[in-house]
């Protein structure tokens, strides 16, 4: 189906569903341990609604966000993720073009599969974040920090909030490990998808070489079959106050630390110079405990609004659920999951589509909700009504 005609999210993880190996979609959509947060996050949305202003005009609401400085047309960034070229053919480029051609900024991983340069270079109109995992070894951190600056890209996202690795049965069941390890059913599920497995892993295959995390030196850069044994390049995760400092020292951009939940850590970030941060969950994918996002921004924003860029994600499907998180204290909120099924479903169309439906959901949660803007989100009446019913298939 042409991107043009998939209408939601829904429409969008469904083609994708259809296009990639099960083990791909499953380490994308699903979760951790019992895999709870993620329906969690869903009945969070579902459930909360907004008393409607109806004596008013919001037909043509404002949606643009001020993103540090810079006014942006709609208040959506597309999250990093890891091994994004694992979807389409250079798939982190196709999703930065994408990202430049509807006005959103998009964040690129250090675990992406195509270096930092490349996609700056293969898309030099995108507003390009990037985000970086902290390895081991400082040195080695600042050079990848240094060729991110020399690439003129302004704005860090530091992720703290994974300080080990989740506990995700489904990828150990499907195969879907670093390094991949091949085995009968990883074999199976690819031959049922012969359009992925000639047309991504078969024309890496012929051009450059199997994926890797391609942002790591050349010595330690190996194919996704093989791990990084390197110690100097293991995640770092002890993010106390003396390495968040000397990133902050070596930076000369915009820093946003990415997964804080507690306003303490709010605060201890603003107090560590940070222009901002990402109040999240990880999209439900870390730990099925953790508290969701539309719990902890008032009190975020209570302890440092206005100081501090509050960005928020995880779960976000529709127009409405931005909304909610902007009503809830976020400036500005990132999307994973979604551009992830449109970048399948569609490549760069697709991910352009995405960012309309989009926004068209949330223009129109704002007019049918009298919402004159993205302040107005912030003063209106919300309230948390448990559904009856289980949240509907379409998501
Ligand atoms: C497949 C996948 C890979 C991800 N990889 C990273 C990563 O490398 N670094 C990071 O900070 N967050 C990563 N995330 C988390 C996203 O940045 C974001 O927090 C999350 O996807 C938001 O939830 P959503 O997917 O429901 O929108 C990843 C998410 C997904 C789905």
């Amino acid at each position: 189906m042409p991107p043009a005609a998939l209408m939601d999210f829904a429409e969008m993880r469904q083609a994708a569903r259809r296009r990639l190996p099960r083990a791909i979609f499953d380490y994308i959509d699903r979760g951790t341990e019992a895999e709870t947060a993620i329906p969690a996050l869903r009945h969070g949305f579902d459930s909360r609604r907004i008393v409607q202003r109806a004596l008013c005009d919001a037909t043509t609401p404002d949606m643009s966000a001020e993103v540090l400085g810079r006014r942006h047309p709609h208040p959506i960034i597309i999250a990093p993720t890891a091994l994004a070229g694992l979807i389409r053919y250079n798939g982190e480029i196709g999703m930065a073009r994408a990202a430049g051609r509807a006005g959103l900024p998009y964040c690129a991983a250090t675990q992406a599969s195509t270096r930092i340069e490349e996609i700056r270079e293969g898309a030099p109109q995108a507003a390009l974040w990037f985000q970086l995992y902290p390895w081991r070894d400082r040195e080695e951190t600042f050079r990848l920090m240094d060729r991110v600056r020399d690439l003129g890209i302004d704005t860090l996202l530091v992720t703290v909030d994974t300080p080990g690795s989740p506990k995700k049965v489904h990828n150990l069941r499907n195969g879907f490990s670093i390094p991949l390890r091949p085995n009968l059913k990883l074999g199976l599920d690819l031959l049922r998808h012969p359009g992925w497995t000639l047309g991504v892993m078969g024309r890496y295959w012929m051009t450059r070489g199997l994926p890797s995390f391609d942002n790591y030196p050349g010595e330690v850069r190996t194919a996704i079959t093989r791990s990084v044994s390197d110690p100097r390049f293991a995640l770092e995760t002890d993010f106390r106050a003396d390495l968040m400092k000397a990133i902050r020292n070596r930076w000369p951009g915009r820093m946003i630390i990415k997964g804080i939940q507690h306003p303490g850590d709010a605060e201890t970030a603003l107090r560590l110079g940070a222009d901002g941060v990402v109040i999240s969950s990880h999209g439900g994918r870390n730990l099925d405990s953790l508290a969701m996002p539309l719990s902890v921004l008032p009190e975020i924003r209570a302890a440092v609004g206005g100081r501090l860029l509050i960005l928020a994600d995880s779960g976000v499907r529709r127009g409405s659920d931005i909304a909610k998180l902007i009503g809830a204290g976020a400036d500005a909120v990132l999307a994973g999951r979604a551009f992830l099924w449109a970048l399948a479903a569609g490549g760069e169309q697709g991910v352009v589509r995405m960012a309309e439906l989009l926004q068209d959901e949330l223009r129109g949660f704002m007019a049918f909700s009298g919402m004159a803007s993205l302040a107005d989100l912030r003063r209106a009446r919300w309230i948390d009504e448990l559904p009856l019913w289980q949240s509907s298939p379409r998501g």
